[in-house]
């Protein structure tokens, strides 16, 4: 069993604990992840994998728990899979590429790994999160262990590398943002987010940080530089373009159109038409505000993206004002974004024409189910950081009250439907890990606000810094402030 460190774990905790421990997926008898279901009762699949962005709750529920030798098991299994070559096969993953999940396989009397970069996967969508993801489980190993001598071995530190090649390479676009496929990270399907989606470019921004901090500048002085060039750029162009409140509604309503040069303002040409306006001149609080869902050329993705927002506020992509404003906007509007589960993973659904021609008529993705707007209890724990990192305890609190009485009786869905969340999702799978993770960790989290250093930046942990390089980090310290 888990170590447990309180005493006082009730029973919805004590079941969350036991189906932990059946998810842990056992490779030549180690623990190296869990796996995103464990539910018998459906055919498994992919969902007997193990997912990279899935392990990220599990992860930090691990480190939490004292159980650090899962994570760096998983942590050295998964940088095995990274293809360390440029292959010409263009059916191969990209060199640097993390897997979107692994599998253990058996045969001819071996055990070995199997990974899905995205071939097996339905619709064979591109994992661009999972790198990212795999960065910030890096770094909170790191953190929690102090075990430096693991992420200065040379094969971490050329992982790390390839990681940021890959996001930094010479490309034809001309954002700092990264431009990346439909359905490439938590929304793995076609859902209108291809382009620069939010999700994408938020952890892009704490992947770099990570990365700045886990990189030993000897020898890796060029893509340092690189970072450094590339942080504050993407941090200015998402504060800015990604932003929505009252006054920048305003701002988009009477922008003119077709400017062309230096001096224009509506840089992206977006049409006003294009907007829901009269509907954000409602549901906008007067001090509340968001970050778009996607910006491109005359595209403005009005949509509320929870991942995306929520981890903005952690990483600090969001300045200080821009974050109290999100915070304040799902408090007004907890209706529409918690309501009866904590959380719509998107707000509001696509309906009806713009449903069929976006999704391509998904029956999966219905408006107020799955991706669509449905509500994702694993999105709790994220709800809970951001909540808990601008002392906004007593919401993070309304969340696991709302969630604890269900999720234990309704066997950890994946996700719930409905415009206010009270259907076990169509096709959810039951003893969903990163649900019952995602559960524990908000827990803790708002128990002990002291674990919070684990996934935010606030501060550049003093030892990273002496351990790297101080001189280095010190110059990106003036745009994090
Ligand atoms: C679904 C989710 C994806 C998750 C996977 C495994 O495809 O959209 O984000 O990683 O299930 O749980």
């Amino acid at each position: 069993m888990l170590n447990r460190l309180d005493t006082n774990v009730n029973i919805e905790e004590d079941a969350a604990w036991q189906a932990v421990e059946n998810s842990i997926l056992y490779y030549k008898g180690r623990p190296v992840g869990t796996v995103a279901a464990y539910d018998s009762s459906v055919e498994a699949l992919n969902y007997d994998q193990c997912f990279i962005r899935d392990f990220v709750s599990s992860a930090l529920i691990f480190l939490i728990k004292d159980r650090a030798e899962i994570v760096r098991n998983f942590l050295e299994e998964t940088l095995k899979l990274q293809p360390k070559e440029r292959q010409l096969d263009a059916y191969k993953p990209g060199k640097g590429l993390i897997p979107a999940s692994f599998k253990v396989v058996f045969a001819n009397g071996e055990e070995y790994l199997e990974a899905d970069f995205g071939e097996h996967a339905i619709a064979r969508v591109t994992p661009v999160d999972s790198c990212l993801w795999w960065l910030l489980v890096l770094r909170a190993y790191v953190i929690s262990t102090k075990d430096f001598a693991l992420v200065y071995q040379p094969e971490f530190q050329t992982g790390i590398r390839l990681i940021i090649e890959i996001c930094l390479a010479n490309r034809f676009d001309m954002y700092p943002t990264l431009l990346v496929p439909d359905g490439a990270c938590m929304i793995d399907r076609r859902m209108g987010i291809y382009g620069h989606p939010l999700e994408i470019q938020v952890l892009f921004f704490a992947a770099l940080r990570a990365a700045r901090e886990l990189l030993i500048c000897q020898g890796n002085q060029d893509i340092v530089e690189a970072i450094d060039n590339r942080l504050p750029l993407l941090c200015g162009h998402i504060r800015q373009h990604y932003w929505i409140d009252i006054n920048r509604l305003n701002a988009i309503y009477r922008f003119k159109s077709e400017e062309y040069g230096k001096k224009a303002v509506n840089l992206f040409n977006i049409y006003a038409d294009s907007l829901p306006y009269y509907e954000l001149d409602k549901w906008l609080p007067k001090n509340g505000g968001y970050l778009a869902g996607n910006v491109g050329p005359s595209l403005l993705d009005t949509r509320f993206f929870s991942l995306g927002n929520l981890m903005a506020i952690i990483c600090d992509l969001a300045n200080e004002s821009q974050a109290q404003a999100i915070l304040t906007l799902v408090e007004e509007r907890w209706e529409d974004l918690v309501a009866d589960m904590p959380m719509k993973i998107s707000f509001p659904a696509l309906e009806n024409e713009e449903y069929r021609i976006i999704t391509g008529c998904d029956p999966k993705n219905i408006p107020w189910s799955y991706h669509n707007a449905g509500s994702w209890p694993v999105l709790t724990w994220i709800l809970a950081a951001a909540c808990v990192k601008h002392k906004k305890l007593h919401l993070a609190k309304k969340a696991i009250e709302i969630a604890e009485p269900r999720l234990a009786e309704d066997e950890w869905p994946e996700y719930y439907d409905g415009k206010r969340g009270r259907l076990i999702g169509k096709q959810a799978r039951k003893y969903q890990t990163w649900t019952i993770t995602g559960f524990l960790l908000a827990k803790e989290l708002t128990n002990k606000p002291e674990l919070l250093p684990l996934v935010t930046f606030d501060e550049i942990p003093q030892e990273l810094i002496s351990r790297a390089c101080e001189f280095e980090l010190s110059s990106v310290e003036p745009f994090l402030s």
